[in-house]
């Protein structure tokens, strides 16, 4: 075979087995001091990163990075195996297309009915009407918000704007879902509420995915449970076990202070770890 056409098959293969996300050695700052300084960590197929650390860390600004959105000074990002920080808008595009995004306030558009918000990726495919419908009818039935599909954001709950927002992520069955902190702002009812969808689309899509939570307790439910499609909840995982799919990023002052599995977390021995999840 001529060298000239093998190269892009390495490169798919590459591509298809390689981790999803890398972060290697990636800097950014804004004014004088760094906001993320050094960030090196790799999330692979079929895996969910948990980011923690305090507000003002640097967590969305990282979030940001990994959607191409923001340009790292240093290091280099790469998505499916291929490097985001010096892409075109136009391949960014593509790339885009296979992720799913949870904003930190929701962001729905106001003007929109909840079809049209959850819909509206798939209206930017010009995908037929019909077929479009059929994936939102789908997508709110997942997120249990079946009967909200004529309203609007303004007549919906801050727990349900969030449902939506999920329906909105993942209607096109994305290889990515990067979700920044979608339980900010709820109560603690409601934020179990949207947890357990999290951990339903992780057990039963196994789509790779970031989550950034200020929420202690909303990281070690998703680390501890698991969804049970027989009874249609999320249930701990018998016998004190975590599901090893999830793993935890902790970041302070623009750095990784932790990186690793949930068991690894709760034996650490660093002092600021230990106050920072007791
Ligand atoms: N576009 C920007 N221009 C200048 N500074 C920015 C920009 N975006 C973020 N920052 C700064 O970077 C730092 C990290 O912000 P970021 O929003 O990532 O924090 P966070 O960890 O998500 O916080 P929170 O937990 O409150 O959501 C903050 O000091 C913020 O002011
Ligand atoms: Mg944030």
């Amino acid at each position: 075979m001529p060298e000239a056409l093998a190269a892009p098959q390495v490169e798919a293969e590459a591509a298809s087995n390689g981790p999803v996300v890398v972060f290697d050695h990636v800097s950014i700052q804004f004014t004088r001091n760094p906001v993320l300084n050094d960030i090196s960590f790799t999330v692979d197929r079929g895996e969910t990163l948990i980011i923690l650390g305090p507000a003002g860390c640097g967590k969305s600004v990282l979030m940001k990075l990994a959607n191409g959105l923001l340009k790292p000074d240093s290091g280099t990002i790469s998505l499916f195996g291929q490097r985001i920080d010096t892409m075109s808008e136009q391949d960014l595009f593509k790339i885009r297309a296979r992720i799913g995004m949870v904003f930190q306030e929701s962001a729905l558009f106001d003007s929109l009915s909840v079809e049209d918000n959850v819909a509206y990726r798939l209206h930017e495919e010009r995908m037929a009407p019909e077929e479009a419908h059929k994936k939102v009818v789908e997508a709110l039935h997942f997120v249990a918000l079946d009967e909200a599909i004529t309203k609007f954001p303004s007549e919906l709950s801050g727990g349900m704007r969030r449902r939506v927002s999920i329906a909105r992520a993942i209607i096109s069955g994305p290889d990515l879902i990067l979700y920044d902190s979608p339980t900010g702002g709820l109560d603690p009812i409601t934020s179990t509420t949207i947890i357990e969808l999290v951990v339903k689309q992780r057990d039963v899509s196994h789509a790779t995915s970031l989550l950034i939570t200020h929420r202690l307790q909303d990281a070690f439910t998703l680390a501890t449970h698991r969804y049970n499609e027989q009874s249609g909840r999320m249930e701990p995982i018998p016998d004190g076990g975590v599901d090893d799919t999830t793993r935890f990023l902790i970041l302070n002052e623009g750095k990784v202070v932790f990186k690793g599995t949930t068991q690894e977390l709760v034996r650490t021995d660093d002092p600021w770890l230990k106050d920072y999840i007791s």
